[in-house]
């Protein structure tokens, strides 16, 4: 169904998106790349970084793919990094990732992980790609996976965390420092022990109110009913002293639905900490039916980041808010609304929100189990059913961002977020509330030109 278009989450045109790269605000331009198959919606063939652009996270320009894999070092994959001002200059950090033809596991042969740089004045026209690190530069004990450079600056100098996967199968961070941003040292590895899975993608690392804080996408993590339920999580240490002594501890997933990884943070001119997601997940046994009408996958909503008691919140960034119309009480039991939209909730204990008829969001107040649970086959892809302890006694709150085939839910505050795709008949959704106060405010679409 076209209806299945989004009308405020960022998405390809046409093919295949993944990761959120090179976020950044640089040139009086917020600036999203995107891991990006442009030929297939499948993910099939080269993958390549597209760029989104907007003066204020409401109106965007989709300006073309200004990264494609057309050098040796990466031929077969301008794979995911980011973005760090230089003055009047953007560089942007990527993997070059290089498959070797052969007889090879891909693992510990056969494959090269290279870090690379480009630089863009106006963040669409890119200079000469510059080999920085291959793989003989990184740590011996390292498999050929590593990749995904996050570059930060700080007062000392320029940092970068590179993901990567040990020869022993575990997952850890490569913590580099550089003087001038193109030679690079290697100041420390950081993993956990035991290992933490096998595999860290996308690390990133940012500070709020004096706080560290390593997010990474952690790959080989046992599954637990209220932990960990997919393929792959993401989450975010909590780093005491600095990022190189490596003291990490509680760890804790930034979404628990079906459909996010990868996400990347920076900071917005007025100094918040933004996360934007892949509102998907590689290997998932779930699938998208847009793929088969020409594209797949979106971005999540920026999340605005912070510190509330001592735990990371994530809330819609207060932008949207002119997206939306005046609310309007919704009536307990069945009633609807057009997509998009946005819900808001208050309960006192037990409740129930069912959307479409078949997708249920319920809250077990005795058990504090907040429950994300697809009753209906028609409208899931596969999707089942995910669970989250929650952080907080007491009354519940939702803020629930409804896309025509998106759902968002921020729960206390952000405390605790569930992102699922969700694939109704028409646009028009039946909304059930049950147990709970709640209004819902119709929303306008995002302008996004450049589609064409
Ligand atoms: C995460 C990831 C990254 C890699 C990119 C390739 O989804 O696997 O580690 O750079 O996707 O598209």
């Amino acid at each position: 169904m076209a209806e299945w278009r989004q009308a405020f989450h960022l998405e390809p045109p046409r093919g295949w998106l993944n990761d959120p790269n090179g976020l950044c605000w640089f040139d009086g331009r917020y600036h999203v790349y995107f891991q990006y198959c442009p030929l297939a919606a499948d993910g099939s063939g080269p993958k390549c970084w597209g760029h989104y652009e907007s003066p204020d996270l409401l109106h965007w320009t989709f300006t073309g793919v200004p990264l494609t894999p057309d050098h040796p070092r990466d031929a077969d994959g301008v794979y995911s990094g980011s973005a760090a001002a230089d003055g009047g200059t953007l560089r942007l950090y990527y993997t070059g990732n290089v498959k070797h033809p052969g007889d090879y596991d891909y693992v510990t042969a056969g494959r090269e992980g290279n870090t690379l740089c480009v630089e863009t004045a106006d963040g669409r026209t890119m200079g000469p790609k510059r080999l920085l690190l291959t793989n003989g530069d990184y740590p011996a004990d390292c498999s050929c996976h590593v990749r995904d450079p996050k570059v930060w600056r700080t007062a000392q100098g320029w940092r970068m965390v590179l993901g990567a996967r040990s020869r022993s199968d575990a997952g850890r961070a490569l913590l580099y420092r550089s003087a001038d941003g193109l030679r690079w040292q290697l100041e420390a590895v950081l993993e956990q022990k035991p290992a933490f899975g096998y595999m860290w993608e996308c690390p990133d690392y940012f500070e709020l109110d004096g706080q560290g804080f390593l997010s990474l996408s952690p790959q080989g993590l046992p599954h637990g009913t209220y932990t960990c339920q997919n393929v792959y999580q993401s989450g975010h240490f909590a780093v005491d002293g600095d990022l190189a002594e490596g003291r990490l501890h509680s760890f804790a997933e930034w979404d628990m639905g079906f459909d996010f990884y990868a996400p990347q943070t920076f900071r917005a001119p007025d100094g918040r900490r933004i996360l934007i997601g892949w509102m998907g997940i590689p290997d998932a046994d779930y699938a998208n039916p847009t793929t088969a009408l020409g594209w797949q996958h979106c971005l999540t909503v920026p999340r605005h980041v912070t510190l509330q008691d001592g735990r990371l919140c994530q809330t819609p960034v207060r932008e949207l808010d002119a997206l939306c119309g005046a609310p309007r009480p919704l009536p307990e039991g069945e009633t609807a609304a057009e997509a998009p939209f946005r819900l808001r909730a208050r309960a006192a204990g037990s409740c129930r929100l069912t959307l479409a008829g078949g997708l249920e969001l319920d809250y077990d107040a005795g058990g504090r189990v907040f429950t994300l649970r697809f009753a209906d086959p028609a409208i899931s892809g596969g999707r089942t059913v995910r669970r989250a302890r929650l952080n907080e006694p007491g009354p519940l709150e939702l803020d629930v961002l409804v896309d025509t085939s998106s759902v968002e839910c921020y729960i206390n505050g952000g405390s605790t977020v569930f992102a699922t795709r969700f694939y109704p008949a028409s646009r028009r959704i039946a909304v059930q509330a049950q147990g709970m106060q709640a209004s819902a405010a119709p929303m306008r679409p995002m302008q996004v030109d450049g589609l064409a």
